[in-house]
């Protein structure tokens, strides 16, 4: 049954309903849980704007909360949405074991389930949707790679949160490439429980201390995790001296690749992953099969799961331009006090 459309979307933050302009609107309603705001600004400042115009575009009902970096939390959260008639459930999970449940309830409930960026291991997720994460990795190590040249140099690792699937996939991609150019030696790696910021600081310190501060590149797996490693090169004098990659082209991570404290960053694009996600959804709301560019091996079953993998993009200094241009950030938040003469280097308005 077609929902009728009005002009103006008067709802709330976190729902929306038919808003959409498009005809063929769905007569289901999604939900989405978002895992946290801390692991990554991206969630709130881009994946959300970017799914709420995707749903709105679609004309489809929807609900998108945040866990806050409860799996509990998430838990209650998608029991509600369950109770309050969602027809499909897209999460990103905050560990595999909490997904797979939550999963699971879902399907005796009736309730379709789709992987939003992280793939639930065990899960029952019908699709999954995300970039093609082994090659964020490979983005970084290249990156890194080109930044640190032929000259021998000292690695070290700062690897995304171990619960989380995605984390493992840039950590091989990245290894793929690095560990296969003899001149570099890692000398340090750990994983930062839950992508925390603040702990990642205090890992890194730890691990620079232990390598004497012969640290000459670092490979960070996020913007976030990247700023911590940057304040403490900062601390040593050595920030914009050793290269550090990251990952999600945050403001603040683009305002570093423009200092030149960082590297790189990867951009993936929130509009292109929410408006795969809405494709998958709609289709399951309307009980069709969606259109996928491949399977995913779950490693922990072997099974296969329908995919949509989108593709990255490794931004440096020279591309800092592109994400602006493609909508991924504003100019004028990027180019805030002293990044302006910056962006204004980098061509950018
Ligand atoms: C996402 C990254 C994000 C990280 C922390 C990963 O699963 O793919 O984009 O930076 O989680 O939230």
């Amino acid at each position: 049954m077609a929902l009728t459309a009005c002009g103006g979307d008067d709802s709330s933050d976190d729902t929306g309903s038919d808003a959409g302009s498009g005809s063929e609107a769905a007569a289901g309603k999604i939900g989405v849980i978002l895992p946290d705001t801390e692991s990554s600004v991206r969630w709130e400042s881009a994946d959300r704007p970017a799914l709420e115009a995707a749903f709105d575009e679609a004309g489809v009902e929807y609900d998108i909360q945040n866990a806050e970096g409860d799996a509990e939390r998430m838990t209650q959260i998608a029991d509600t949405m369950i109770g309050n008639g969602v027809t499909v459930l897209a999460i990103v999970n905050l560990d595999s074991e909490s997904g797979a449940a939550i999963q699971e309830k879902a399907a005796s409930q009736g309730v379709a389930t789709i992987d939003y960026d992280r793939l639930t291991l065990g899960g029952s997720a019908e699709y999954y949707v995300s970039f093609d994460n082994t090659v964020v990795g490979e983005l970084q190590g290249q990156g890194l790679a080109d930044c640190l040249g032929d000259k021998k140099a000292n690695i070290v690792f700062l690897n995304g949160s171990p619960t989380d699937n995605n984390a493992t996939l840039f950590a091989e991609g990245a290894h793929s490439v690095l560990d296969g150019m003899s001149n570099y030696t890692v000398v340090g790696e750990q994983a930062v429980p839950d992508w925390d910021n603040e702990e990642a600081a205090t890992i890194f310190q730890q691990l620079y201390t232990a390598a004497d501060g012969k640290v000459d590149g670092v490979l960070a797996a996020n913007d976030g995790l990247g700023g911590a490693a940057i304040s403490i090169l900062e601390g040593a004098g050595q920030d914009g001296k050793v290269p550090v990659t990251g990952q999600d082209a945050t403001v603040e991570g683009l305002q570093n690749v423009l200092a030149g404290t960082q590297c790189m960053t990867v951009y993936k694009s929130a509009t292109q992953e929410a408006g795969a996600l809405a494709d998958v959804a709609i289709a399951l709301v309307n009980g069709e099969d969606a259109e996928v560019t491949g399977t995913t091996v779950d490693s922990s079953d072997d099974s296969e799961v329908p995919s949509i993998l989108l593709e990255p993009q490794a931004i440096t200094k020279d591309n800092v331009g592109d994400v602006i241009s493609d909508g991924g950030q504003k100019a004028e938040d990027v180019c805030t006090g002293d990044f302006a003469d910056l962006c204004a280097e980098a061509g950018i308005s």
